[in-house]
Order: C-alpha cells, then sequence, then structure tokens
C-alpha cells in the first residue's frame, strides 16, 4: 500500500562511529545533520510500520503524529520536501471519518492530549503552507482539521470539577478520565493560541486565555504565591478535591504551554500572554537546562524515562523557539526581586538562544550510535552515544537541529501574509533553507522579518504571574508587574 521506494536516497553512506557534525552557525551543517536524522526517523518508519501514518510498536499513536509534526518542520526549514507524500498521505489515513483525528481503530484508548498532538501537526501543515496530498476532497483545508479538534475539546470542556479544564482522556470509561492534566490543558491553549493568531478569530484566544487562567487557578500551572511560578506540573485527580497536584514537571508540559503563550503574545503582546512567557521561561530554564543543555530531568539521569517521555524535549524546544520567533526581545536583570537594584542578565532571546545551541552541540555528539556511527541517543549531556535509541530521541535532536536554523515565517489565513516576526539564531550561509531541496513545493513564505513591536496592554488580570521574589526581573515590564 505504501510506497517506501527511495526512502534510503537521501541516507548517508556513513563510517562507524561517527557523530553528527555540526556547527551551530553555519546553516550547511545544520542542514545535513537535520538530513541525516530526518532519514534515520523515515528508517524507523519504513523498517516497522504497520499502518499508514503510525510508527508502530512501542510508540504510541500520539508520537506518529508528533513525528509527522516534526517532519513538516524539516521540509519548511530546510526546503527537503522528499518525504513530503509520505507525511501528507499519514496525517490524511488518521484523520477518521468526521475529520477530526479519531479513527475507529484508536477512540477506545484516545486522550484529548493524543488527539491535539495530531491537530498540532495539522495546525504546523496550516502555518507553513504545507501542500495537501494529491487528491484530497479539495475542501479540506488542514486548518479546519485543527479546528475540528479545537471544537471537539471545547465541547469536552468540563465544569462538574475543578471548576474547568480537560480530562486526560476523552471517554469515562478510561483510567484516566478522572484526571486533569498539563498535557491536555497545554495542548489545547497551545493549539487554540496557534488558531488565534493564524485565523484573527478571537474566540480562540479567549479559550487560550481562558484555559491559560485555569491552569493558575488550580496550580496546574505555579504562580509566585505557590512559589516557583511557572512550573507547569503533571496534573491532579478529580476525585480528591482537584488540589492533590502530582509535582512532577516534564519537558512537554512546559514546552506546550510556552508554545501556548508565545504565540498568544504575539498575536496580542498583553501583560498576562507576556508575563506568561516570561514566568514559564525562565522555569523552564533553571528546571530543565541547569547546566544550559537540556534535560529531562524527572526520569533522565535514573535513566528511566518511558517510551513516551523520551519524546518529550523537542516539545519544549519548540516552544522555546516559538518564544525567540515570535515574542520581542528583552533585556534581562537579576536583582533580589523587581524593586531592589538590578544587575544585567543577558536577554530573552538569548537565554534561548544559548540553551538551543549548547542543546544541540551536545545532541550532536549523543548522535553517534548504531549501525550508521549517526542514531541518536537520549542524554546530550553524557558527552557521548548513551545506548539509547528510538524515535522520540531522534525527534528530540531533529528539533534543535531545525531550531537552530533560520527561522521561516509562519502564514495565516490570508495567505499571502506572513505572520511576524521569525528570529532564527543562525547567521551564516547567507541563512534561508538549503541549495539541496528536491521536488515539491516549497514554503511559500522565505522571508524572516523581524516583529514590530505592539502596544503592551496593563491590565489587572495580568498581574497573576508577578516576578516578584523571582532572582530575575523582566526589566522593561517591572513597572507593570508590581
Ligand atoms: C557563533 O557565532 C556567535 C556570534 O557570532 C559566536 O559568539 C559563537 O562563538 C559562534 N559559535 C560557534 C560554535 O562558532
Ligand atoms: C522493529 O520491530 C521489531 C519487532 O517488533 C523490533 O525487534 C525492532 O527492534 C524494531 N526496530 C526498530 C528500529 O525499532
Ligand atoms: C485500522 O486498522 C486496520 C487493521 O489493522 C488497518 O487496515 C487500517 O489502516 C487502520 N486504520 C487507521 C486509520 O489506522
Ligand atoms: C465542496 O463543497 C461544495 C460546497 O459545499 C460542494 O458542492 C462540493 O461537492 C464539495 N466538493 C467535494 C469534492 O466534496
Ligand atoms: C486578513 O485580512 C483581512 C482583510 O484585510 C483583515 O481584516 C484580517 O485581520 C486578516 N486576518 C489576519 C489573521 O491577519
Ligand atoms: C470563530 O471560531 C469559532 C470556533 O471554530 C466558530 O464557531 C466561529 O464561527 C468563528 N467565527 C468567525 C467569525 O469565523
Ligand atoms: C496562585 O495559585 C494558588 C494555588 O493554586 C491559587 O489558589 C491562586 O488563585 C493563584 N493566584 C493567582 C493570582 O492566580
Ligand atoms: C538559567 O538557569 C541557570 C542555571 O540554573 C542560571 O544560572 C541562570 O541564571 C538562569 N538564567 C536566567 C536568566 O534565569
Ligand atoms: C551540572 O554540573 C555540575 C557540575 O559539573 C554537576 O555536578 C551536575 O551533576 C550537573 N547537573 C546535571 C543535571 O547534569
Ligand atoms: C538591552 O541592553 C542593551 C545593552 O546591554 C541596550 O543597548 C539595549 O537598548 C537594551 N534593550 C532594551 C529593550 O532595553
Ligand atoms: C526587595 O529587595 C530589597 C533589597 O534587598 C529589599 O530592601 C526590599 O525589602 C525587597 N522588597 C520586597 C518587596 O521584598
Ligand atoms: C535576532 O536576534 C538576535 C539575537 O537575539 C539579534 O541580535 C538580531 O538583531 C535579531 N534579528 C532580527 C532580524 O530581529
Amino acid at each position: 500500500m505504501r510506497s517506501f521506494v527511495g526512502f534510503g536516497a537521501i541516507c548517508l553512506a556513513a563510517p562507524l562511529v561517527q557523530a553528527i557534525s555540526l556547527d551551530v552557525n553555519s546553516t550547511q551543517t545544520l542542514t545535513t545533520a537535520a538530513q541525516t536524522v530526518a532519514s534515520r526517523v523515515l528508517d524507523l518508519y519504513s523498517s516497522n510500520s504497520t499502518t499508514i501514518g503510525l510508527f508502530g510498536e512501542p510508540y504510541y499513536w500520539w508520537e506518529s503524529g508528533l513525528a509527522w509534526d516534526t517532519l513538516i518542520r524539516y521540509w519548511a526549514l530546510t526546503g527537503d520536501a522528499s518525504n513530503n507524500a509520505i507525511v501528507g498521505e499519514s496525517l490524511m489515513w488518521q484523520v477518521g471519518s468526521k475529520l477530526e483525528y479519531m479513527p475507529v481503530n484508536q477512540t477506545k484508548g484516545e486522550g484529548n492530549d493524543d488527539q491535539a498532538a495530531w491537530a498540532l501537526a495539522a495546525m504546523t501543515a496550516a502555518e507553513y503552507g504545507f501542500p495537501m496530498p494529491s487528491g484530497s476532497d479539495d475542501n479540506i483545508t488542514w486548518v479546519q482539521l485543527a479546528e475540528n479538534v479545537f471544537n471537539d475539546q471545547v465541547g469536552r470542556w468540563d465544569d462538574s470539577s475543578c471548576g474547568g479544564g480537560l480530562s486526560w482522556q476523552i471517554f469515562t470509561f478510561n483510567n484516566g478520565y478522572d484526571y486533569k492534566n498539563a498535557m491536555s490543558n497545554g495542548n489545547f491553549v497551545q493549539l487554540a493560541a496557534r488558531l488565534g493568531l493564524y485565523t484573527g478569530n478571537a474566540t480562540y484566544t479567549d479559550w487560550a486565555r481562558k484555559a491559560t487562567q485555569w491552569s493558575l487557578d488550580t496550580g496546574l500551572i505555579a504562580n509566585t504565591s505557590t512559589g516557583n511560578p511557572g512550573a507547569v506540573y503533571d496534573g491532579f485527580s478529580t476525585t480528591t478535591n482537584c488540589s492533590a497536584l502530582n509535582h512532577l514537571q516534564w519537558t512537554a508540559g512546559a514546552g506546550t504551554y510556552l508554545s501556548g503563550a508565545a504565540y498568544a503574545s504575539n498575536d496580542s503582546s498583553t501583560l498576562f500572554w507576556n508575563s506568561a512567557v516570561f514566568a514559564l521561561l525562565i522555569n523552564a530554564n533553571s528546571t530543565f537546562a541547569p547546566n544550559g543543555t537540556l534535560i529531562e530531568v524527572a526520569c533522565e539521569m535514573n535513566d528511566n524515562c518511558s517510551t513516551d517521555q523520551l519524546a518529550f524535549k523537542g516539545i519544549l524546544i519548540r516552544g522555546l523557539a516559538a518564544v525567540r520567533d515570535l515574542t520581542y526581545d528583552n533585556n534581562l536583570t537579576h536583582g533580589a526581586n523587581a524593586t531592589a537594584p538590578q544587575s544585567p542578565a543577558g536577554s530573552v532571546h538569548g537565554l534561548v538562544n544559548g540553551i538551543l545551541q549548547t542543546s544541540a552541540k551536545g545532541a550532536a555528539t549523543a548522535c553517534s550510535g548504531g549501525g550508521s556511527g549517526t542514531d541518536c541517543g537520549s542524554s546530550w549531556t553524557s558527552g557521548s552515544y548513551d545506548g539509547s535509541s528510538g524515535l522520540g530521541q531522534e525527534l528530540n535532536a531533529l528539533e534543535v537541529i531545525l531550531a537552530n536554523m533560520p527561522a521561516k515565517a509562519i502564514k495565516n489565513v490570508n495567505s499571502t501574509a506572513a505572520v511576524s516576526s521569525g528570529n532564527g539564531t543562525s547567521s551564516s550561509s547567507g541563512g534561508g533553507g538549503s541549495n539541496n531541496s528536491s521536488t515539491g513545493t516549497s514554503p511559500a513564505s522565505t522571508s524572516s522579518s523581524s516583529a514590530v513591536p505592539k502596544t503592551s496592554t496593563n491590565e489587572a488580570a495580568g498581574r497573576l504571574l508577578s516576578t516578584t521574589g523571582l532572582l530575575v526581573s523582566l526589566a522593561a515590564a517591572a513597572a507593570m508587574f508590581l
């Protein structure tokens, strides 16, 4: 049914035990590195998939959606369209009869977070102008698929416990229906924020705000009063008063809320969204990059991350890149509190770029396993391949390589207009795409313009994420935070 012919064509003939060579300032080496990892992702698919669109055991359904999302971004940033037919076919095959990513094979175990993973891939396709597979119904658009999932999930918003929120699971008969978690609610926030920016329809933005506010009210996102502001916790059960938080922090939960806040902040640069970006970013830095390189702090050091958890880091990388590409830069300062004397501490974009560059170097070193000598391991701090291989490890590495490439502006519903701003880190090689794209459509917009600052709105509700008490304050916004 599937045609795998040509899968290996871009696979580089690699000698044994080489790492992926990579200079974060060279678009050419980043493109080559991305190609190596993408080809390994496609190899994993072709060797083990038994159903179109699914990577098969041991990968749960959501992770396949994540993989296609990453491969769309791979095409957008490198221009290599050689996987597009497989990506498009997969996203359409799994869409289900109601065009809402609930195919019958999955529905008995599908969670809201799983469904959203596929919707976010469709959203990425819309934003980059990914071509619809030939033969698709002319009336279907990527953004409609994302909207259908959004509307499903709005219908599941559950006021019957904890003052609102989405349950982890969709169906009452599944374990986890009585659990409200960061991944389901954060993915919903991200989907809504991206739909809001793309369509200009305030319904989406309002829901992004409402779901973020609910997350703050319940402590799913910590605020200043609880300590650790900006920390995103795993979730809580609705059967124990909605207050017994599971305090584990995952890169994926932090990353999906961070993406949502960055998109929403680009859409409307209010204090609420700007401070959400700030708090989430500062916490992510200290929690997940204690030495500059991203780690999955809850399991990586003990080497007991699950298959799912091994795919999380790329989600935070996407959030970090969204902060850099979609929000205004601001200088950071250190001080005892926001009113105390301050000393310079770099900038928001500088902080993001530092994490992304250090992590990319670590990932390249870790991608030195297997027969090819370029299979990616899970730990980026070990200085070598750690023996752990699989789809998530490859996706994380691919995301961090892509995040160091010149960003591509994203489109909105008017198609010809690019959303500001797109500020990648790489500066050499003339930037922008590659010279090795093969056949197929290129992203419509290749511009990489800088953001035009919008007026910040000082709204009382934005005080929710006060920085008071943090060791870092955002000098430019300090007055508003007090
Ligand atoms: C990349 O460029 C930046 C700024 O030009 C420089 O500070 C940094 O050292 C360079 N990094 C590498 C690995 O060349
Ligand atoms: C593919 O599946 C087979 C059988 O389940 C397994 O032994 C093998 O490790 C898998 N290959 C990869 C690359 O995951
Ligand atoms: C559902 O499962 C059947 C049997 O394995 C398979 O043929 C079909 O392609 C699957 N459909 C989807 C959407 O995964
Ligand atoms: C597309 O939508 C129009 C109007 O709703 C309908 O007439 C047409 O049959 C649809 N085309 C396809 C291919 O479904
Ligand atoms: C699309 O264009 C219309 C007409 O110019 C404009 O009113 C609308 O704001 C645009 N939408 C977005 C999301 O930019
Ligand atoms: C805005 O989006 C919502 C949710 O999809 C939809 O119901 C509504 O019709 C949209 N409004 C406009 C003006 O398109
Ligand atoms: C801070 O978090 C606490 C605990 O979850 C919550 O009760 C409170 O409403 C939150 N405060 C604000 C201003 O969001
Ligand atoms: C980022 O985290 C590191 C490690 O905890 C810390 O040294 C640094 O000050 C943090 N940067 C900011 C801007 O918070
Ligand atoms: C960070 O670096 C310090 C000093 O080298 C080391 O003790 C610590 O284990 C490192 N932390 C992580 C998470 O790698
Ligand atoms: C950030 O700091 C630099 C110098 O450290 C200064 O030139 C620049 O104007 C500052 N930007 C803002 C927005 O304050
Ligand atoms: C802020 O820090 C300064 C200097 O350490 C201290 O005098 C002041 O009391 C602090 N303010 C608050 C609100 O903690
Ligand atoms: C991109 O960000 C870098 C570092 O944050 C900055 O120096 C540069 O001016 C920015 N470029 C544009 C086009 O905004």
